[in-house]
């Protein structure tokens, strides 16, 4: 049977949070507490531009959080910083589970699909800087539809270019609001608990499973 797995990008293959080493340069030790306004406003950000079909891209929502953050913090960061800070968005980390579990899901036949909020440029940026690339199809981003998660026409999409049925599509996603989205839309979806203490949402959608980390993936699909 054909499985198609999309994977989820920031924060479930890429750490978001990658940025704090570059933050420490221009901030100093409020880097932890930058990046988390930054990622939070970040988000915020795509969901109150797809409520108000008020398209821009993932950058420049990134951008634009960017500037929010500056300016709630009083970091007074110049335009040389912020472009750092932004450069340093294309190399992110991916985390420490991540190839060697893509690697034994491909060798099971599975056909792999990067999925992100982000553009096709700024996720394939990322992932061949993180030497994960080959084990992927096509970037499916949400950019071709000028929405964002967890709209579902973003699902739909994903079910149609893999070209299976939805119950063989599986979402990978340690943000719960995208396995909500992916669940709602007809799909399967792990739920990846990458930290103790982080709760999902307690609405009338579950996971298809929960796993701690992706190591436990290739043994829960089917
Ligand atoms: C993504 C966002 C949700 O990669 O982080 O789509």
């Amino acid at each position: 049977m054909s499985i198609a797995l999309a994977f989820d990008i920031y924060g479930t293959l890429i750490d978001p949070h990658g940025v704090v080493s570059e933050l420490q340069n221009h901030v100093g030790d409020r880097a932890a507490e930058f990046s988390r306004v930054w990622r939070e406003k970040q988000l915020e950000y795509t969901w109150r531009r797809g409520l108000m079909r008020r398209y821009v891209n993932f950058g420049v929502c990134t951008r634009q959080a960017l500037d929010y953050a500056d300016q709630l913090l009083q970091t007074g960061l110049d335009d040389s910083a912020k472009g750092a800070l932004m450069q340093a968005y294309r190399v992110l980390p991916a985390y420490a589970d991540v190839p060697a579990s893509l690697e034994l899901l491909k060798q099971a036949g599975h056909r792999l699909y990067p999925f992100s909020n982000g553009t096709g440029d700024m996720v394939s940026a990322v992932l061949e800087h993180a030497r994960i690339d080959q084990f992927f199809e096509d970037v499916i981003s949400v950019d071709s539809l000028h929405t964002f998660k967890p709209d579902p026409a973003v699902y739909h999409h994903v079910v149609e270019i893999a070209d299976v049925a939805p119950e063989n599509c599986w979402l990978v996603s340690s943000n719960g609001f995208d396995v909500i989205g992916a669940v709602s839309a007809g799909m399967k979806a792990a739920w990846l608990k990458r930290f103790d203490g982080v709760v999902f949402d307690p609405w009338e959608f579950k996971p298809t499973q929960v796993i701690r980390s992706l190591d436990e993936l290739p043994g829960q699909i089917s």
